[in-house]
């Protein structure tokens, strides 16, 4: 435009670049080396179920044309009843098939939920770090976002009940429970309950983002917040246990939130793909199939933890301390070694052809100069060992200068 007005709705000026893409960006045009990714959450090739799906593929068309036509809003009927009775059986959650909606993936939830509750000033909180699809989904709606410090207990609720106490009157308040990204975080059962509570006596939605509960290592499942109380989302997701490239996910909300989200998500994209609804419920109608398949994710995941965790500690002792999860994909990853910031870490890194991801990308505002998101799911045990020995060789390139 040539009027010197900015074309863009003042929403999109929320919308930062993300540090991540930029180094690889900077990587990719000056490096041929091959990049070894500590970065992303993603699952592995070995991780997606091809045969099932495509045996799946042949039974839904098989079926006749339905598979290729639109559905309800809200979701295909099948695929409803299993994900409603999953959730009754494995996680105790009650009565939620009425008030499900099938969403293109988590993230799509996410938006729809930023769309119907905020408006610009209303207060946000979020986990500080948190996950960057969230706060990127919520700022276009441009809410006031309040972090709240996790510790290895997950959010401190502690803290958020004295912001309360104080006069804060957030819309919502999101949180990753099990396994966090990026922090590798598990809430504890008493926090769980806490939340619950604050969010009855305040009246505020929680939005409990639940896409790695089922990759747990280690010990007992511990209860959903939505099974104990207060106004809580709960949004599941099949990208970790099936495929991302599917974009299924779900949410579970209150009654007063179902017509609402149903309408934005109407005017968004009518529904969620009815052919990828199709696969999905033809996963889980196997139940053996989809019980040995997360099996052997938890197995695949739990030993490319454990090769991180003992790679940061044989090769990176004193310089980097890398917190341990009990599931999911992340660890959280502090600088030990004095005045090296995250960024100039990841920098170098990238130069040794290891990605990793800074702290500060994982807050509205900055903070974590000194800390990383490292990912083990994407690199086989060896890989993540030549990348932590990679990363030690930044920290030593950094040392240098
Ligand atoms: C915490 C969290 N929520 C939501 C998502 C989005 O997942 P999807 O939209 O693929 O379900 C991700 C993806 O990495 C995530 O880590």
């Amino acid at each position: 435009m040539d009027d010197g007005m900015s074309p863009f709705a003042a929403r999109v000026g929320q919308l930062r670049s993300s540090t991540l893409r930029d180094l690889v960006a900077a990587a990719s045009a000056s490096d041929t080396q091959h990049v070894l990714s500590l970065a992303g959450g993603l699952p592995p090739a070995q991780a997606l179920p091809v045969d099932a799906l495509h045996a799946a593929v042949e039974r839904v068309l098989a079926a006749g044309g339905d598979a290729l036509q639109y559905c309800p809003t809200e979701g295909v009927g099948d695929l409803l009843d299993l994900i409603a009775a999953d959730l009754q059986t494995r996680l105790g959650i009650p009565e939620p098939r009425g008030r499900m909606v099938i969403t293109a993936g988590s993230q799509q939830a996410l938006d729809l939920i930023g769309k119907v509750l905020l408006d610009p000033g209303d207060v946000a909180v979020v986990e500080h770090p948190g996950y960057v699809g969230a706060l990127r989904a919520f700022a276009a709606y441009q809410p006031r976002f309040v972090g709240v410090p996790v510790d290895d207990g997950g959010i401190d609720t502690a803290q958020l009940a004295e912001m309360l106490d104080a006069g804060l009157r957030p819309k919502l308040c999101y949180l990753v429970p099990n396994f966090s990204n990026p922090s590798g975080a598990t809430l504890c059962a008493q926090r769980r309950v806490h939340l619950a509570e604050l969010s009855a006596r305040h009246g505020f939605l929680v939005v409990e983002d639940d896409p790695y509960g089922q990759l747990r290592f280690t010990g007992e499942a511990l209860p959903p917040i939505a099974t104990i109380g207060g106004q809580v989302a709960y949004l599941g997701s099949f990208s970790k246990v099936i495929a991302p490239g599917l974009r299924v996910g779900y949410a579970v909300v209150p009654n007063w939130l179902v017509r609402p989200l149903v309408v934005a998500k109407q005017a968004a994209d009518l529904n969620s793909s009815t052919f990828a609804q199709r696969l999905v419920a033809e996963i889980l109608k196997d139940q053996a199939f989809i019980n040995a398949h997360v099996a052997m994710l938890v197995d695949l995941y739990r030993e490319r933890a454990q090769a991180l965790l003992a790679a940061v500690e044989r090769v990176l002792r004193g310089r980097l301390r890398a917190r341990v999860p009990v599931g999911g994909m992340f660890s959280w990853a502090s600088i030990e070694a004095r005045g090296v910031d995250a960024i100039a870490l990841c920098r170098a890194a990238m130069t040794r052809g290891v990605a990793l991801v800074p702290g500060n990308e994982f807050t509205v505002d900055g903070g974590f100069p000194a800390d990383v998101r490292l990912s083990f799911a994407m690199l086989d045990p060896d890989e993540i060992t030549e990348a932590v020995t990679r990363v030690g060789a930044a920290l030593d390139d950094l040392a240098v200068r």
